[in-house]
């Protein structure tokens, strides 16, 4: 029977605690950051990406096939528009399971992609269709509509992508296996698609994030009207103006990319499961123990059956309750921790639009939708930071279903 030092696992969940203050000050900074970002101020961790698409008018109509990569899992669809309503038909999906590593090439990535596209498409070689990309990692849109891969995110790491144009790359995938009348006409981060989706279905939706094995925000930039409105995907996971502790340091030394997405390792559901085995970890003071998931942690927090077999598991023997309670505090913190900082870069970035008009904020993404700690503390969060606001300021967030599917079919219309 495991028994956890006491005083160690107070110090872990405090280390996961976070101040009021402390988020306030995040959502300050961030704030900040965007401000300099946009004046090209290089003090600013932030790296803003246009998207070249303005909001949608609800008047977008037609058949689409929509592609959704950026996960663990690859999703392909027709989509349907009509009238501001959008209906997913004949969905495909297929995990990427060991693509998304550094022994796989470009041309293996993209032609295993191409493939379920031809299956959504229903292996139709004729009949020309346009095809809606969301590609969720930092890419630049390029002026010919295609977008070039800044750098890949969550851990991915597949050769030769970085610095190419993604959507030439499908497009002879594509071409590979005689599906040529399927064309690429537009690509857009999964924020992005967010956005475009809430706004042509709920409507007065000038914000969103996807809460998942990623994090990110896009947002309305108005450019105080002297520019043309646009979509920016804020690129949130990289933002670095925050308090980390020292599991975050811990992890840090672990990925591939020491330093960079530093927020994304503090909230998104890649890396949960890990901060968690850490504090496990040095708690128990273990070097062995296994992965786990983001899903093992907020089973653990629910403490059912579920989560004590799973925290069994892990440690390879029971645990007595004060430890079990011990491990629920935990989860409970490093899930806290994460919606708190979800909450911060809401606020910050309301802030910074500035925009005394009734909104919501639009959300898609697995760990927000699966999670009510998390989405109870994003909004106790944003209702304290935002209580001397005037209630415009004070947006609901909707969550939306499908978004990245859909929003790639109203990009693809948009560009076409
Ligand atoms: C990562 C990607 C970003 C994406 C997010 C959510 O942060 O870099 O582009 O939007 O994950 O999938």
């Amino acid at each position: 029977m495991i028994h956890f030092d006491d005083e160690k696992s107070k110090a872990a969940i405090k280390a996961f605690t976070l101040s009021r203050d402390d988020i306030e000050m995040t959502a300050a900074a961030l704030r900040y950051d965007i401000g300099l970002a946009l004046k090209n101020d290089e003090r600013t961790s932030l790296n803003l990406l246009p998207s070249h698409v303005g909001l949608p008018s609800g008047n977008e109509q037609g058949d689409f096939l929509a592609l959704d990569f950026g996960g663990s899992n690859l999703r392909a669809a027709r989509v349907r528009l009509a009238n501001g309503k959008a209906t997913v038909v004949s969905k495909k999906d297929k995990p990427l399971g060991n693509l998304t590593g550094a022994s796989t090439t470009a041309s293996e990535l993209f032609d295993f992609i191409a493939a379920l596209v031809d299956d959504a498409a229903g292996h139709d070689h004729t009949t020309p269709m346009m095809l809606g990309h969301t590609f969720s990692f930092p890419s630049k849109p390029t002026d010919d509509g295609d977008a070039i891969l800044q750098y890949w995110t969550k851990e991915f790491a597949v050769k030769g992508v970085e610095g190419q144009k993604v959507n030439a790359l499908l497009a002879s995938s594509l071409e590979k296996i005689g599906a040529s009348n399927i064309k690429p006409v537009a690509i857009i981060n999964d924020t992005v698609a967010t956005l475009l989706a809430s706004a042509y279905t709920v409507g007065d939706t000038f914000m969103s994030s996807i809460y998942s094995t990623g994090f990110n925000v896009s947002y309305l930039e108005r450019f105080g009207g002297k520019e043309r409105a646009d979509i920016l995907d804020m690129n949130a996971g990289g933002f670095t103006k925050v308090i980390t502790n020292y599991y975050d340091q811990h992890l840090e030394d672990e990925t591939d990319r020491a330093d960079e997405q530093k927020l994304e390792k503090m909230v998104s559901g890649r890396y949960i499961g890990e901060l968690m085995r850490l504090a496990l970890a040095d708690i128990t003071r273990r070097d062995d123990l296994p992965n786990m998931t983001s899903s093992d942690v907020a089973a653990i927090y629910d403490g059912n059956d579920a989560g004590k077999k799973i925290l069994t598991d892990i440690l390879g023997d029971d645990t007595d309750e004060a430890s079990q309670d011990a491990a629920m505090h935990l989860a409970e913190a490093v899930l806290r921790r994460s919606a708190a900082l979800a909450a911060a870069i809401f606020c910050g970035t309301l802030w910074h639009q500035d925009a005394n008009i009734p909104q919501h904020i639009a959300v898609d993404g697995s760990l927000y939708k699966k999670v009510p700690l998390i989405q109870n503390t994003v909004h106790d969060t944003m209702t304290e930071l935002l209580k001397d606001e005037p209630l415009n300021m004070r947006p609901d967030i909707v969550t939306i279903d499908d978004a990245s599917l859909i929003g790639a079919a109203i990009a693809a219309t948009m560009k076409k």
